[in-house]
């Protein structure tokens, strides 16, 4: 929590050089607005696209696709798990859920304190999951003066919640934010030099995909993980309208937006509007109404399909779920091996051994404790283990 003297001191430090700051500031403000013309036109068809079994074959994403998504900050994976496995995880997790007593249909339940289910278990270490992280981790580049103790050919695992978001619910909608830290993007020395081009410099020259010390910094308390890509895999289907994920697919443009747009001098000397304790950064609609109102809903999703974007991504979740069947998604991020990965691993093992909930959802950590067929180590196969640190 930062007091209004120390805001005030952080923002004179950043504005020193003050013409520079609103210089960068509307030659970003321009482009951003160019950028969302073609967002207006072209909608959600902006969003790259790939097959798993194409990928599979490639052993790489094609040129195309990773120029598309280093500019768009998003990727749909389709068939990353074939239809059969989606369905089967669901309904083993449906019965590990009933077994212990949590009612999936609950008309009123969306998410569960549930971590351990050998569904989830199978599902994040599955082989094709495991492929497309370290395919994911191949889109970033490391800065060898900050990052040499980041390894991008191996993935870390995170522990993460499902969702199931029931017809009607109109409770679960998230207004546009961005996740992984919000004022430690200003404050914190190291992983503010992930933004420094936007900062100091020229923000065309902002590389959102060169590590640049978040593999060591210190983003929030909500997250202790580095994320290379947030995500999810659908177990059922949904479209747009069923209450489904909202993204703003123009990367580089919109978090220097929002990076500089705090540094303006019509927004007072103490506020770094969207940051708010204990909240994650939710988009101000006052100070950053050009982009408030312009997140598009990802196209279609069948079982088995897989969503990532960037952590600088702004997203979105529908308001309402106005379909007629369960939207059901598994939280699966990807991550590498780094210093705060392996600090996060380290707390992870010792709750899964225990029977604990993960690091960063803490709210009722005994909750799956006496779960009958709970999974536990054993159940971690070569890659899980690898993933999960302890080989
Ligand atoms: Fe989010």
């Amino acid at each position: 929590m930062c007091t209004r003297q120390e805001l005030e001191k952080l923002k004179g430090f950043l504005t020193q050089n003050r013409d520079q700051i609103e210089t960068n500031f509307r030659e970003v403000e321009q482009s951003l607005k160019a950028e969302l013309r073609v967002l207006k036109d072209r909608g959600n068809s902006v969003i790259p696209e790939v097959d798993f079994k194409d990928l599979l074959e490639a052993k790489q994403f094609h040129e195309d696709i990773k120029n598309s998504v280093h500019k768009r900050g998003v990727i749909i994976v389709r068939n990353l798990l074939d239809q059969s496995t989606a369905k089967e995880i669901l309904s083993d997790l449906k019965e590990y859920m009933r077994d212990n007593g949590e009612d999936p249909d609950d008309p009123q339940a969306i998410f569960f304190e549930i971590y351990w289910s050998k569904a989830q278990i199978r599902a994040r270490q599955h082989a094709n999951m495991v492929q497309i992280q370290k395919l994911l981790l191949s889109l970033w580049n490391r800065n060898p003066d900050m990052d040499g103790t980041v390894d991008l050919s191996k993935p870390s695992m995170y522990l993460d919640r499902f969702r199931m978001r029931k017809p009607g619910d109109d409770r679960f909608h998230l207004d546009p934010h961005i996740d992984s830290g919000s004022i430690t993007r200003w404050l914190d020395p190291i992983y503010r030099q992930s933004y420094h081009h936007i900062l100091n410099g020229d923000w065309k020259d902002q590389d959102p995909f060169t590590v640049n010390g978040r593999g060591q910094a210190t983003m929030d308390r909500h997250c202790s993980f580095f994320r290379t890509f947030q995500g999810w895999t659908a177990l059922t289907p949904s479209e747009p309208g069923t209450g489904t994920l909202r993204v703003l697919p123009v990367l580089k443009e919109a978090i220097s937006y929002i990076m500089l747009r705090a540094l303006m001098p019509d927004v007072p000397k103490h506020e770094f509007p969207g940051y708010s304790e204990p909240k994650i950064f939710y988009l101000d609609p006052k100070y950053h109404e050009v982009l408030f109102n312009e997140m598009i809903s990802i196209p279609a999703m069948n079982p088995g399909d897989a969503v990532f974007w960037h952590p600088d991504l702004v997203h979105s979740v529908e308001n309402v779920h106005n379909g007629a069947e369960t939207n059901t998604v598994l939280y699966i991020p990807s991550g590498p091996d780094c210093l705060t990965n392996r600090l996060y691993l380290e707390r992870t093992r010792f709750l899964f051994k225990n029977g604990l909930g993960p690091p960063d959802f803490q709210g009722s950590p005994q909750h799956e404790l006496h779960f009958k067929n709970r999974g536990t180590p054993e159940d971690l196969n070569e890659d899980g283990k690898m993933m999960m640190g302890w080989i």
